[in-house]
């Protein structure tokens, strides 16, 4: 277990460059139990949750290797296994979607439900939506999805969009499942953000057939097979985001590289209207630097949304940001409307936050001291990073497995940036229940026995 341990008041400096999406690469990943040839990733995230993705995989009988530089090669030759458990699922929520492709690809498949976490209840009711208009039968058996087409999917037409809008992991789930179902099938509703067009744009490498991609209508016409290819993920517009908020939060020059700035615009657009300086180009973002004693951020509301809106996954790294502002701001979150975790954590630092069901209402400027903080979710671990870094003293942040799922490493990146910042052995926190093997950090990823890549064992 390791703790963060952040001195505030150093405005960061200097460039850093974006890794690849997790939330790309974690469905790119499940699309390899689709064809019996390799898949190679050259730029994928080293970050936990990928780990536990190749878990999952190797639990189903595939063979996975992700290398030293991130370079991931699996291959799902013969018949995969068809149960992903509750071992692994509970880990990982996004091990869901190997569900839409073990049905396509074996004609049954067994999935543990994930059940909620700490960022809200996280139901699978339209997942299932989608694969019973694909003609599979489908019941909740024991607290797993049971799912069989015994002749094969068929294609179909749906809506699946709910009371929240668009999903993600739905879409790309149905999505893979019809790109190996006869005849052709058209989601309406579907989630446009870039991570499906992403694995829409690897489907499309493998010999799928879609179009709409982007847009709310996905036609995807089935074919009898799929083949290996080769894949780079798009970059991670969450950690760009989250280092540009990094830049501002702290009034320095930050330099975002090898990143999407037009998957940012929402982003781009709020920092615009907080008063807050930045450039950007094709593949960059960069925020100038402000003196943070005599200019504050406007307070600038915002509401997450679907894409292009703004995301779910920068709302608590804003509130942050937001806490530092002068005057009242508003954040509404409507995708978790329970994702607030970081409320309370946040308070302990100083700042002042009146929660109101799915909003909070941030009272700034607040002077921000640092604190004993806990982590809850990988964002929230995010957001009091930010808030560390700009606080009077220093602020130990426990429980950072959390910010490892999806951040590759970065209290180095921060430290490159003059952050200071160092993770220490935590002896004093007992992990959650059942959270520690879904934890493997940097450090304890450097000691596994590995010459050029690192193996990753089955069913462990
Ligand atoms: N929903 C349903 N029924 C379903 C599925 C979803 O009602 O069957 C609801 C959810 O409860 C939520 C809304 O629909 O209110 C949107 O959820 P969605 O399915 O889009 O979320 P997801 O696909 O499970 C992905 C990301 C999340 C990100 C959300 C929203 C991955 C692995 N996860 O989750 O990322 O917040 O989309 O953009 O792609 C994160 O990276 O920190 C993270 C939580």
């Amino acid at each position: 277990m390791d703790k963060f341990v952040v001195r505030g008041g150093r405005p960061l400096r200097g460039s850093v460059a974006v890794a690849g999406s997790k939330n790309a690469v974690l469905p790119v990943l499940a699309a390899s139990l689709l064809t019996d040839e390799p898949l190679i990733i050259p730029n994928a995230p080293r970050v936990s949750d990928v780990r536990s993705m190749l878990k999952v995989l190797e639990s189903l009988g595939s063979r996975a290797v992700q290398h030293e530089d991130g370079r991931i090669e699996v291959c799902s030759a013969g018949i995969p296994g068809t149960e992903a458990s509750w071992d692994y699922v509970r880990k990982m929520r996004g091990s869901v979607a190997v569900l839409g492709p073990l049905l396509a690809r074996t004609h049954r498949a067994c999935v543990s439900l994930p059940g909620g976490c700490v960022i809200g209840v996280r139901p699978v009711d339209l997942h299932i939506k989608g694969m019973k208009a694909l003609g599979a039968r489908v019941d909740l058996d024991g607290g797993d999805v049971r799912a069989e087409a015994i002749s094969g999917l068929k294609g179909g037409e749906m809506y699946l969009g709910g009371a929240q809008g668009p999903t993600v992991l739905g879409t790309a789930n149905v999505m893979m499942a019809a790109t190996l179902a006869k005849g052709t099938t058209v989601i309406h509703g579907a989630a446009c953000e870039p991570e499906v067009v992403d694995l829409g744009d690897c489907l499309i490498k493998m010999g799928a057939r879609i179009r709409g991609l982007g847009s709310p209508r996905i036609e995807i016409e089935g074919v009898s097979r799929l083949h290996g290819c080769e894949h780079a993920v798009i970059p991670d517009r969450i950690e760009a985001g989250t280092f540009v908020v990094a830049g501002a939060i702290t009034g320095g020059a930050v330099r975002v590289e090898k990143c999407r700035p037009d998957h940012l615009m929402i982003l781009l657009e709020r920092m615009a209207e907080a008063g807050l300086p930045y450039d950007y180009g094709a593949d960059w973002i960069a925020t100038s630097p402000y003196d943070t004693r005599h200019r504050r951020p406007r307070p600038t509301d915002v509401t997450t949304l679907p894409y292009p809106a703004f995301p779910t996954d920068l709302q608590a790294q804003w509130m942050a940001l937001m806490t530092t502002a002068s005057g009242m701001s508003l954040v509404t979150e409507t995708i978790f409307t329970d994702r607030y975790m970081h409320v309370a954590e946040l308070m302990r630092m100083g700042a002042n936050i009146r929660r109101q069901g799915a909003c909070a209402i941030v009272m700034g400027p607040a002077d921000l001291s640092g604190a004993q903080v806990m982590a809850s979710d990988l964002r929230a671990s995010a957001a009091l990073v930010l808030a560390g870094m700009v606080a009077r003293g220093t602020t130990e942040i426990h429980r950072v497995y959390h910010i490892d799922r999806g951040y590759e490493r970065i209290e180095e990146r921060l430290q490159r940036l003059g952050a200071d910042i160092e993770r220490v052995d935590d002896k004093s926190t007992p992990p959650e229940e059942g959270a520690a093997s879904d934890t493997l950090t940097p450090q304890r990823a450097q000691r596994t026995p590995s010459d050029s890549a690192e193996r990753v064992p089955a069913g462990r």
